[in-house]
């Protein structure tokens, strides 16, 4: 519950993209206000006016912390992105314990009528660090397509990929399938071939992982009937067939039958599927 409230989905927003411009925004002021001090004509207030620009910046970034990490925690393991956003989480902790440093060297010069040239350069080399954390924060929205799409979803997203061992017959029983709710996605790896499994009503459906678009995870896609809907840019399949039901996709998904076999669940791996998908 607290999760999906820090997650923003009660409001269908991601809460962290909405803080960061907080600090963002206070700790760029705090550098300009100390740039303008530093004018031949110098205005001691300016000095304090940054410290507590930058004070503020540093609760702010804290309190933003908190649902972005709790974003980060939400991505799969296996996701291509994950190493981004660690990325992006190192530097974003690198640059608040530059700025509580820098508090901490300006406290003892509240009274200076310019700021000292140490706290200016740490915190040109904080811009620095928050700079380059925002190219990360972005690639992870625009290339890796984090947090995009998420709160359309009703149903938790599988955070796993549970690899599965491939069996001669080409039938993999999949116990784990039973056990889903109405909607609720399985993600596995049979033999490099990722897949997701559905139950609509009474029926479970197994499809590709990947949306034939550009590889938007399925898996976390929102379901309308037997539509799935793509979390990125909204393709939607019929999961009976792989149809494209509306577009941006073009090319239809690969299914896979779901079978009961021995008293066992499980997906069939028919030749055609083999191409890796
Ligand atoms: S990746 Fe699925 S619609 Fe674009």
């Amino acid at each position: 519950m607290l999760k999906d409230l820090l997650e923003g989905k009660p409001l269908r927003h991601p809460i962290h993209p909405m803080l960061v411009h907080f600090p963002i925004g206070l700790f760029i002021l705090s550098f300009i206000l100390d740039l303008v001090g530093l004018a031949p004509s110098p205005r001691p207030f300016l000095v304090s006016a940054a410290f507590y620009a930058m004070l503020l910046g540093v609760i702010t970034a804290l309190l933003a912390a908190i649902p972005g990490f709790v974003d980060y925690t939400d991505i799969r393991r296996d996701h291509p992105g994950k190493t981004t956003a660690t990325g992006h989480m190192v530097l974003n902790l690198l640059a608040v314990a530059l700025y509580a440093i820098n508090l901490w060297l300006r406290i003892l010069a509240l009274n200076n009528s310019k700021v000292g040239l140490t706290p200016l350069i740490l915190s040109f080399v904080g811009i620095g660090l928050l700079s380059a954390s925002g190219y990360l924060g972005g690639r992870l929205v625009y290339d890796e397509g984090i947090a995009v799409g998420r709160h359309k979803r009703r149903t938790p997203a599988p955070q796993e990929t549970i690899e599965l061992p491939r069996t001669k017959s080409g039938f993999v029983p999949v116990p784990q399938a039973e056990q889903l709710r109405d909607q609720e996605t399985f993600r596995a790896e049979i033999d490099g071939c990722v897949l997701t499994i559905v139950r609509i009503g009474k029926a479970l459906f197994a499809f590709q992982e990947f949306c034939t678009h550009r590889f938007g995870p399925l898996s976390e896609g929102a379901f309308d009937g037997f539509n799935v809907q793509c979390p990125w840019h909204n393709s939607c399949f019929d999961v009976r067939t792989g149809k494209v039901t509306n577009g941006p996709a073009k090319v239809n998904l690969k299914t896979f039958k779901m079978e009961m076999r021995d008293g066992k669940v499980g997906v069939l791996m028919t030749r055609n599927h083999d191409q890796k998908t």
